[in-house]
């Protein structure tokens, strides 16, 4: 007798799609099986049983370097997570400039502890990279299963310069940490939007002009240089253009250590969006900026063909009011514009529906890209699959129900969604993590505190060879620089 007993679903991983029940014990899969028998038991007959979600890039309870803060905190933002078929998230947790890390992640914990329904865990955003980080402090995160730390190309008081970049690339291999960046060219970015806001072009559609593809695509070249001269792992995140997707596909191809993100807005909406009357364009600001149609398509190919590895929601939560993006007033300039938009209870219903019930991606793809790339990426080894062993994070989807797109279905605790008046087909009808329900028949199901915080493992880049740059390599260079696993 399993505690629980998923029966008659069709089960979808990365690898396969088969018929067969799923007996959960203690919170763990504990067998597939045909007529399996449980003290319960969920009928899912007709419907795809997947890994539930993994939403890996979202803002969630984090202030901004201006001090804005996210209008959703670790009891909302996983709410909407679940509703939307995730079982498990990992927001980030941003030093500031003259924090410590240790002081940043214990902040997080007190944030987290008792709110999140969902396992959770965080991604450390490095923006004061002093010698104690370096030395001390990332080392320290990465035991306490921390095991990925983003940088920032742009914003004033985020930016790390190239140097830094490399100290940092360098920590997280000799730690087995990934690395994250925000790629775009900070100064092409201020100097353009400089000219712009002098000629009196404030609104929010100029945001896109300001942030152009080759600030993107000169970053992201960068980025991945300082990554193959040391020879260590990168993910670029939130990938806006097929410029940017090229240089990632083309690292990897290489054999690099490099890896490729893309959001739900860059697929879906355009920068047309900005255009709407009055401010509302405020609501489709986010870094990288929305493009067009074309790169929508790019993207998608690059999806298919396997460029990205991670497709997340960059939710960034900032409400339509002078809580969130009027901040600075109903006539701000889209420089004082809180960048960002909400989607965290989107991405896989749109995924579903425009990716897989349209015809663009296969339901392993739809599982790899949900759950079990991010699973590897980020050292969740018990989460991300079906497999017996693993934690019961389930989703049920109904690939069938329709729903149309409201604000109030988000659970969240924005007062607008951009995909407002959507209609997507496919549903995440039953939501569990480690065996327990959190969303059910349109109902919330678990406590704020049930979901834990989970410590990760390294990267795993088995099968990677990766590049050390001849200019590093002490047997051509007279050991002008010896790389930690090369001393003696
Ligand atoms: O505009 C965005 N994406 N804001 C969130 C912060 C970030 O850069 O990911
Ligand atoms: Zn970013
Ligand atoms: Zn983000």
């Amino acid at each position: 007798m399993f505690d629980l007993v998923i029966k008659g679903g069709t089960i979808v991983t990365a690898a396969d799609t088969y018929r067969a029940d799923i007996g959960i014990t203690g919170g763990s899969i504990a067998a597939l099986g045909t007529g399996l028998e449980g003290n319960d038991s969920i009928d899912a007959t007709g419907k795809l049983v997947l890994p539930g979600g993994i939403e890996a890039h979202c803002h969630i309870a984090q202030e901004s370097a201006t001090g804005g803060m996210t209008a959703d905190d670790y009891r909302s933002g996983s709410i909407s997570a679940a509703f939307g078929g995730n079982s498990c998230f990992v927001p980030f947790a941003a030093q500031h400039r003259g924090m410590g890390v240790t002081e940043t992640l214990d902040l997080y914990d007190s944030r987290a502890e008792g709110a999140s329904v969902i396992d959770y865990g965080y991604h450390l955003i490095v923006a004061d990279p002093t010698e104690k980080v370096l030395t001390e402090e990332l080392p320290a995160a990465f035991a306490r299963g921390v095991t990925s730390f983003k940088v920032f190309m742009t914003y004033d008081l985020m930016k790390i310069d190239d140097r830094q970049f490399l100290d940092i690339l360098t920590v997280a291999k000799e730690n087995g940490a990934l690395t994250m960046v925000h790629a775009e060219n900070s100064g092409m970015i201020a100097w353009i939007s400089d000219r712009l806001v002098k000629a009196g072009h404030t609104q929010p559609r100029y945001h896109a002009p300001s942030h152009p593809a080759l600030a993107e695509s000169e970053a992201i070249n960068r980025a991945i240089s300082l990554a193959k001269l040391v020879d260590a792992a990168l993910l670029i995140v939130h990938v806006s253009t097929p410029e940017g997707a090229a240089l990632v596909q083309g690292a990897r191809l290489a054999g690099n250590k490099i890896f490729g993100e893309t959001c739900a807005q860059y697929l879906f909406l355009t920068r047309d969006d900005l255009d709407r009357p009055g401010m509302e364009g405020a609501k489709f600001m986010c870094s990288p900026p929305l493009r067009d149609v074309a790169t929508q398509e790019a993207l998608w190919r690059h999806l298919q063909a396997g460029t990205f590895s991670v497709f997340s929601s960059d939710h960034a939560p900032y409400r339509f009011d002078d809580s969130g993006k009027l901040a600075k007033g109903p006539d701000a300039s889209f420089k004082q514009i809180a960048n960002g938009m909400p989607g965290i209870g989107l991405r896989l219903p749109l995924l579903f529906s425009e990716g897989v019930n349209a015809g663009r991606i296969t339901l392993q793809q739809f599982a790899a890209l949900s759950a079990s790339n991010a699973a590897k990426l980020y050292g969740l080894t018990k989460k991300g699959s079906i497999a017996i062993g693993m934690d019961a994070d389930i989703a049920i989807w109904d690939p069938e129900e329709t729903r149309k797109v409201t604000v109030e279905d988000q659970h969240d605790n924005m007062d607008y969604t951009p995909f407002d008046g959507w209609t997507v087909k496919g549903w995440p009808v039953t939501v569990m993590t480690r065996g327990q329900r959190i969303v059910e028949g349109g109902e919330l199901k678990a406590e704020p505190g049930y979901g834990q915080y989970v410590a990760r493992e390294r990267i795993d880049l088995t099968g990677i060879p990766g590049h050390r740059a001849v200019e590093l390599d002490p047997d051509t260079n007279f050991g002008a620089r010896i790389m930690p696993e090369t001393k003696a």
